[in-house]
């Protein structure tokens, strides 16, 4: 049986320093704000959102929220994100995706100033990451890092399988990997003999967003299994990962609920901070 890794004690650990953090800074009266843009009515959206703002809350983060309706032009939107570029008291911008299809996502992530992209979304600081000279993270790839380094496992030479590429999880994080010397390997709708591949993961992340996707049969014995799927099935959350089964064989596997979720909003907060503390050194 696998030993379970504890997403939520890892991201209270991470909170509980950025919280530190952010007091010190208050001392020297420097305050920490996040703005959170929603756009329509996704109902998983909306939770997510609600989260980001009370762990923002429980970290003495600054939160503005910004709901805006289904109608929302592109333009309204790149107007409100151009207000909150100029605003001091703004150090972060989150704006939720999905958008709904008439908005052009590159567009909006692009009007992001991105001393204040705390996602890591926008083509410099995405190609920052690529050349290893950057200020933030992306939030979930950095957060399952986190919970490798928290439990002491081992990434270099290391056989990694991310299976999925989206720009949110899959690519990041293959080049997070690749920056600890991991030797990676990206699968995705199109690879051919993907148990084939997987197998051969000493550490296999899944985001794939298809629950019962990763099978027992495609894990090798004693492999370390991230699951960052999110799926509902008969109103209930769970991953991509078959985890009672795949815990047979895995040497440590995440949970869902319970372990890359509250990571990608600690890292959130942990970026935020960074902002704030950036913004602040001219
Ligand atoms: N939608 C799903 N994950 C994320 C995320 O990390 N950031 C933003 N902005 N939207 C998301």
């Amino acid at each position: 049986m696998s030993k379970i890794l504890d997403g939520k004690a890892v991201s209270a650990n991470l909170r509980a320093k950025v919280k530190t953090q952010v007091e010190e800074l208050s001392a020297q009266g420097i305050s920490v704000g996040l703005a959170v843009i929603l756009v329509g009515e996704n109902p998983a959206s909306k939770i997510y959102v609600a989260n980001k703002k009370k762990a923002c809350e429980e970290a003495g983060i600054k939160s503005f929220e910004y709901t805006m309706d289904e109608s929302t032009t592109e333009e309204e939107l790149i107007a409100l994100i151009k207000t909150l570029n100029a605003q001091e008291n703004v150090n972060g911008i989150l704006c939720q995706l999905p958008l709904p299809p008439h908005i052009d996502e590159q567009s909006v992530i692009a009007a992001i100033s991105p001393e204040k992209d705390v996602d890591a979304f926008c083509v410099s600081n995405v190609g920052r990451i690529m050349i290893g000279d950057y200020d933030f993270l992306p939030c979930t790839p950095a957060g399952i890092i986190e919970i490798l380094d928290y439990y002491g496992i081992e990434i270099e030479g290391k056989n990694c399988v991310v299976i999925g590429r989206s720009n949110i999880v899959g690519k990041p994080m293959a080049m997070l990997l690749l920056h600890r010397n991991g030797t990676v390997t990206v699968c995705h709708s199109k690879t051919k003999n993907l148990a084939d591949i997987t197998k051969n993961a000493d550490i296999l992340v899944s985001a794939v967003g298809k629950a019962g996707f990763v099978t027992a049969d495609m894990v090798k014995k004693g492999a370390v299994v991230i699951d960052v799927g999110m799926n509902r099935t008969d109103g209930k959350l769970c991953g991509d990962v078959c985890f009672e089964e795949v815990a047979e064989i895995a040497d440590y596997i995440t949970p869902v609920p319970g372990g890359v979720g509250p990571m990608t909003i600690s890292v959130l907060l942990k970026n935020t901070l960074t902002a704030a503390k950036r913004q602040n050194e001219r």
